[in-house]
């Protein structure tokens, strides 16, 4: 186990070459199901997912050899092979991203229930719902989710909630079914229009990505193709928060500009000065972030997976600000953690309210998922002190080098082993 030691109080200066997004990563590697054959894949970020989704693939059939950021992927096809084992599944829910495509080209998919993580249950019974529609016969047993289908129909799914897997599941599903697949209350998400952009260079026939209703024209067969991933929205928008929590001035470079806007409104908000060009932003913070609130929603709302970092932010503001999460409903681990630092925050029901202070002091704190990990970093960057953050694998999983570009960042960081 390792843990960040940070030294927090200063500025931030300095740029950052942002990653290739994971959440677009996961589902295009999953898509390579679907036909066989070589691939290059670029800009795939090096990250624990990332090699979790490998060797479930390798346990596919799919071999894959990854160096730096590009992966060579050869699906040598092979029926037999169709089983998602818990042991691989358990630790990393996105695996659920194998259910479609297997179903789709090979007939037949036996994949771990997911089971839930820190910040909820996460069900799948929308992606079950929609294939069962599709005319698969699926059983779950055993913890397992049992489907078989020798070709899926197209159909029209109308999802209850928006569900990103969820749709990316289906439009997987949907690219090799028997007709076309209209898929309502679609996620819109810019990690499903990369996946959709991947699966047409493959030959599927896709339209309406990025609005709520896509259209799936089945195709009988699908080839590789070679692919470079979109950058992560994500990682930049906490780069963003972290330079408004300690002040000072970043360039963010390889930054998807068009897919932040909710983020940079929120932001320029607090008071972040940007100078935005198509793929890169110049950030100066030079005073105190002003309070604001904000609620969490499906794109192209306010991501969830922003709402800890800017979290972090507003324990630093000059005000009363409320944060309302409303797409999980226990993603507020970092709070408690946040408050060992001396951040003011109450808990009420889905939302949060947050009393700016003057200042935070450096503490031990412990990650707790994925994105609290990443607002613990930033409130320790802004902290007097020194602080440590522990099981940081939390934070490996989904930030490639996060510690090292910091540094870049003339941040005071190091990792240790615990
Ligand atoms: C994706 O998760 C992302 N993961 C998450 O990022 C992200 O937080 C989430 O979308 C929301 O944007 C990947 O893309 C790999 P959902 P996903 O299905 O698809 C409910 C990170 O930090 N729901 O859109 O699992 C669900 O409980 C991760 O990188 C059902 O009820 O999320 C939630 O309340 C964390 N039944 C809501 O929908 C279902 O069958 C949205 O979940 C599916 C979902």
């Amino acid at each position: 186990m390792e843990k960040l030691v940070i030294n927090g109080g200063k500025k931030l200066s300095g740029d950052v070459k942002i990653s290739g997004a994971k959440n677009s990563a996961l589902p295009i590697l999953s898509a390579v199901l679907l036909a066989e054959g070589k691939y290059l894949l670029q800009n795939i970020p090096q990250l624990k997912d990332i090699s979790t989704m490998l060797k479930l693939l390798e346990t596919l059939g799919v071999s894959s050899l990854q160096k730096e950021n590009d992966v060579t992927v050869i699906n040598t096809e092979n029926l037999e092979l169709f089983t998602a084992d818990y042991e691989l599944v358990r630790t990393m829910r996105a695996s659920i991203l194998v259910l479609g495509p297997l179903l789709a080209k090979r007939g037949r998919a036996k994949v771990s229930l997911p089971g839930g993580c820190a910040i909820g249950e996460r069900p799948v019974d929308l992606h079950i719902k929609a294939l069962k529609q599709m005319g698969a016969d699926i059983e779950v047993e055993h913890g397992y989710i049992n489907a078989k289908c020798n070709k899926l129909k197209g159909s029209i799914i109308n999802f209850d909630i928006v569900t990103v897997t969820g749709t990316e599941n289906i439009m997987m599903a949907a690219a090799l079914a028997e007709g076309t697949t209209v898929i309502k209350n679609a996620a819109q998400e810019p990690e499903v229009i990369d996946l959709a952009r991947f699966l047409k260079g493959m030959g599927a026939k896709i339209t309406g990505e990025g609005t709520k209703t896509i259209e799936v024209e089945g195709v009988s067969e699908l080839k590789s193709v070679d692919y470079s991933v979109m950058t992560d929205r994500i990682e930049a928008g906490t780069f963003l928060a972290a330079v408004a929590a300690t002040g000072g001035k970043i360039k963010l470079l390889n930054c998807p500009v068009w897919a932040m806007t909710s983020v940079l409104e929120k932001f320029s908000e607090i008071g972040l000065k940007m100078e935005v060009s198509e793929d890169s932003i110049v950030a100066v913070m030079d005073k105190k972030p002003k309070a604001v609130d904000v609620t969490t929603l499906p794109y192209p709302g306010f991501p969830t997976d922003m709402q800890a970092q800017l979290m972090a932010v507003m324990t630093l503001s000059d005000g009363l600000s409320v944060i309302t999460e409303n797409i999980f409903e226990n993603r507020f681990m970092h709070v408690s953690e946040l408050k060992r630092m001396g951040a003011n925050i109450k808990l009420k029901d889905r939302s949060a309210v947050i009393k700016g202070e003057d200042k935070l002091t450096g503490a031990q704190v412990m990650a707790s998922d994925l994105r609290a990990s990443a607002s613990l970093v930033i409130a320790a960057l802004a902290a007097e002190g020194e602080s440590q953050v522990h099981r940081i694998y939390h934070l490996d999983r989904g930030y490639e080098k996060f510690d090292e570009k910091l540094r870049a960042l003339s941040a005071d960081i190091r990792r240790e082993r615990e």
